[in-house]
């Protein structure tokens, strides 16, 4: 969902996007959907699994080979299994973590974003620099509130939770953004992060009172609302900005 949102607003400010994802028709239908608002957007995709090293280099290769440069890397691919799910009752609770489910997660999460910006980076820093920008979460600065995914009726060893990994990878994206922000300084590579809080994609009204009760602005985020953030941190706007967490919660983790 966000992917959509960080690509219109690098469109919206000039640039010319390759969209990457591991899901092919995800990517043909959103490539279809940036046509249809503006003809002119200079918009690409190509399949990339980011956990996969060749598969990462060889889109690297092939956005070489039209002779574009890449200047902004946004890493954004994630595993968010939805904790409302009833499989995932047993298998979220750290009693029953299946380390496959770890290795997966982190693979995508967090092993992604450092091939990605290993291959990348690495360009951008013979080609003078660049930026990128790791998306982290609200769950990159405090622990997830379990209470939020409580469901009647069920004793406490069957309760459903946010998973650890999800708030592993969330805050090793922040260690990455700062080993990042200096490794490449002096080659003009940049590195922030941002964290989101919430988004409203129809969750039930249960869970969304539950959180909204956390957030001091009393809402969601709409999912258009960190355009303006993505803008600022890919551009000169941010020329001076790096190793920073950008948190946009509407004020939960000041409480
Ligand atoms: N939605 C929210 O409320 C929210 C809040 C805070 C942070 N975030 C973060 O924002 C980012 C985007 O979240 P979203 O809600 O749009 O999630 P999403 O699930 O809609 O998007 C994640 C994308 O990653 C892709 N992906 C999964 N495995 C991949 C792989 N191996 N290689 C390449 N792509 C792969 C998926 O196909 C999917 O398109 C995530 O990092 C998420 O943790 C989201």
């Amino acid at each position: 969902m966000l992917g959509v949102e960080h690509t219109l607003a690098l469109l919206e400010s000039g640039a010319t996007v390759y969209m990457t994802d591991i899901d092919e028709e995800r990517l043909k239908s959103t490539y279809h959907n940036m046509l249809s608002l503006h003809s002119a957007y200079k918009v690409f995709y190509k399949f990339m699994d980011v956990s996969n090293q060749d598969s990462v280099k060889s889109a690297s290769q092939e956005i070489k080979n039209q002779g574009l440069n890449i200047d902004i890397l946004i890493n954004n691919a994630a595993i968010d299994p939805k904790v409302q799910k009833d499989s995932l009752v047993e298998t979220s609770r750290l009693e029953n973590f299946l380390v496959d489910d770890w290795d997966f997660q982190l693979n995508v999460g967090l092993k992604g974003a450092m091939l990605c910006s290993k291959v990348f980076g690495s360009e951008m820093a013979k080609n003078g620099g660049g930026v990128i920008l790791n998306i982290a979460s609200d769950l990159s600065v405090f622990s997830p509130d379990q209470r939020l995914y409580k469901k009647d009726g069920l004793q406490p060893d069957q309760q459903p939770v946010k998973p650890v990994t999800y708030s592993v990878i969330k805050h090793g994206l922040i260690g990455l953004t700062k080993y990042l922000a200096t490794y490449w300084a002096d080659r003009g590579v940049r590195c922030n992060a941002l964290s989101p809080g919430g988004v409203f994609n129809g969750q039930g009204d249960e869970f969304v009172q539950k959180l909204t009760q956390l957030i001091p602005m009393n809402r969601m985020a709409s999912k258009d609302e960190y355009r303006g953030a993505v803008q600022f941190l890919c551009s000169d706007a941010s020329a001076y900005m790096n190793g920073q967490n950008i948190v946009m919660d509407g004020g939960r983790s000041v409480l």
